[in-house]
């Protein structure tokens, strides 16, 4: 599949996005486990959080899907069935890594395959940690997918230090301490989305969080059993992010999106573009377990950034939107850390070098940094100014490559194309018609 773009004119009005993915995997997940119905409203039906759907219905889970609502049927904790063949879980990281950690649990065998990105996506990282704890788990050649998760003796209580800063790995581990004797705290050094914790405690799980400095400690009680809830989940702070993105950098913009996830641990894009002078404002501001609100943004000259890493979990997903807004930048910006953005859907370094200079923008780049041109023009006040050249862009199948990408060709002088882009459904199923409500150019 193909993008088609042309220029682009001041975005503006209010637009309701899908809801978000982390979210809508954890919802699935705990609700299957739970005793009786869950009620699930604002579930993202893209193609990643729909493979999680089909694995629990591989293992006899009854789930009734709706417009963006989901009722499940949950089974308890020792209520799932073998399933019938392998778990295909597409393109989808969050769904094998998670699912990993609850399916360790089982009195069954399971076997997790993937597409050709997800086969080639670092498991060790869950593998580890879940053996620490009794799981019987083979790997692919380089700890790779296939996945075959065998039953083991009762799983076993840890402290485990996370090596790296990744939710789905402490996610993993939570899921495992489900089915765990005695309870298990995990150590982080940065605090990586929470919303297993949060969802955690929805359904009434125990688990007690503790911050001091930097270091943040998790502990999970393992529950006997917990019931069903209702829950709402708020739109996707990622797919906000191309918007935000779209507004900020084309002249004449004034757009809201409403009913934003706004997460402290997933939001630190908006923290980044405020130090670069971005004009962003949120409002309506609630929370139920999940904080969300609405997020006005209006065009905006940027300054350069220094990116601090350690803030780097927070907008992990982010820094492709970053690396565009930084390519309009007053000056030079700096991004080190960045080897997680190695390990991604693509090599998403790599990929958005790529972007970049195809778009005309300068940068020079280390083993795992970026020093990024801003293009330093007077774009912001006239429409005509154009400050990207026309571009065709490699995607590389990965979703947040080609929506970032796409966002930029807006601001490219003629018809830009961007390839590869069916993997947009994963994750945001309505990029397009979203694109065109609020005035984009964007087609296939
Ligand atoms: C996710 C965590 C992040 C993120 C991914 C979703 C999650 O991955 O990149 O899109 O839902 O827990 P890591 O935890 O591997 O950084």
């Amino acid at each position: 599949m193909q993008f088609k773009i042309n220029k682009g004119k001041g975005l503006t009005g209010d637009v309701t996005l899908p809801g978000d993915k982390s979210i809508s995997h954890r919802s699935i997940m705990c609700a299957a486990l739970a005793e009786g119905k869950t009620i699930i409203n604002g579930f993202l039906m893209g193609e990643d959080c729909l493979t999680t759907i089909d694995a629990f219905t591989n293992m006899g889970v009854k789930i009734e899907k709706f417009e963006d609502k989901v009722i499940v049927h949950g089974v308890g904790l020792y209520g799932l069935k073998k399933p019938v063949s392998e778990l295909y879980l597409g393109n989808s990281g969050t769904s094998m890594r998670l699912m990993s950690g609850l399916l360790s649990g089982q009195n069954f065998s399971a076997t997790l395959t993937g597409d050709k990105s997800l086969s080639i996506r670092p498991m060790r990282r869950v593998v580890d940690p879940l053996t620490l704890m009794g799981a019987n788990i083979l790997t692919g050649e380089e700890g790779t997918p296939p996945l075959s998760i065998n039953p083991s003796r009762k799983l076993k209580g840890i402290l485990y230090d996370l090596p790296v800063a990744s939710a789905q790995v402490k996610s993993s581990i939570m899921f495992a301490a489900l089915y765990s004797d005695t309870p298990v705290t995990i150590v982080e050094k940065t605090q990586t989305r929470n919303h297993t914790e949060l969802m955690f405690k929805k359904f009434g799980i125990e688990v007690n969080s503790h911050t001091s400095g930097d270091v943040n400690q998790i502990t999970v009680i393992p529950p006997k059993s917990y019931r069903g809830v209702e829950i709402n989940i708020p739109s996707d702070f990622s797919s906000a992010a191309f918007f935000i993105l779209a507004a900020l950098i084309t002249p004449n913009s004034n757009l809201t999106l409403k009913n934003i996830g706004l997460n402290p641990t997933r939001t630190a894009l908006i923290d980044a573009l405020l130090e670069m002078g971005a004009n962003i404002t949120q409002s309506n501001k609630r929370k139920e377990y999940e904080p969300y609100g609405d997020i006005t943004v209006k065009t905006s000259k940027l300054k350069s950034i220094k990116l601090n890493p350690k803030i780097i979990p927070n907008l992990i997903d982010e820094l492709p939107v970053l690396f565009i807004a930084a390519s309009l930048a007053d000056g030079f910006s700096i991004f080190n850390g960045l080897e997680e953005l190695r390990t991604k859907e693509s090599d998403r370094l790599k990929a958005m070098a790529e972007s970049l200079s195809n778009l005309g923008v300068k940068f020079s780049q280390q083993k795992n940094g970026i020093k990024i041109k801003g293009l330093n023009q007077e774009i912001y006040e006239h429409n005509s100014n154009l400050p990207f050249q026309k571009a065709s862009i490699n995607s590389y199948g990965d979703h947040r490559i080609a929506m970032a990408s796409a966002i930029a060709c807006t601001r490219s002088g003629g018809q830009s194309y961007i390839e590869n882009t069916q993997n947009v459904a994963t994750s945001f199923p309505n990029f397009l018609d979203v694109c065109k409500k609020v005035g984009m150019e964007i087609t296939t």
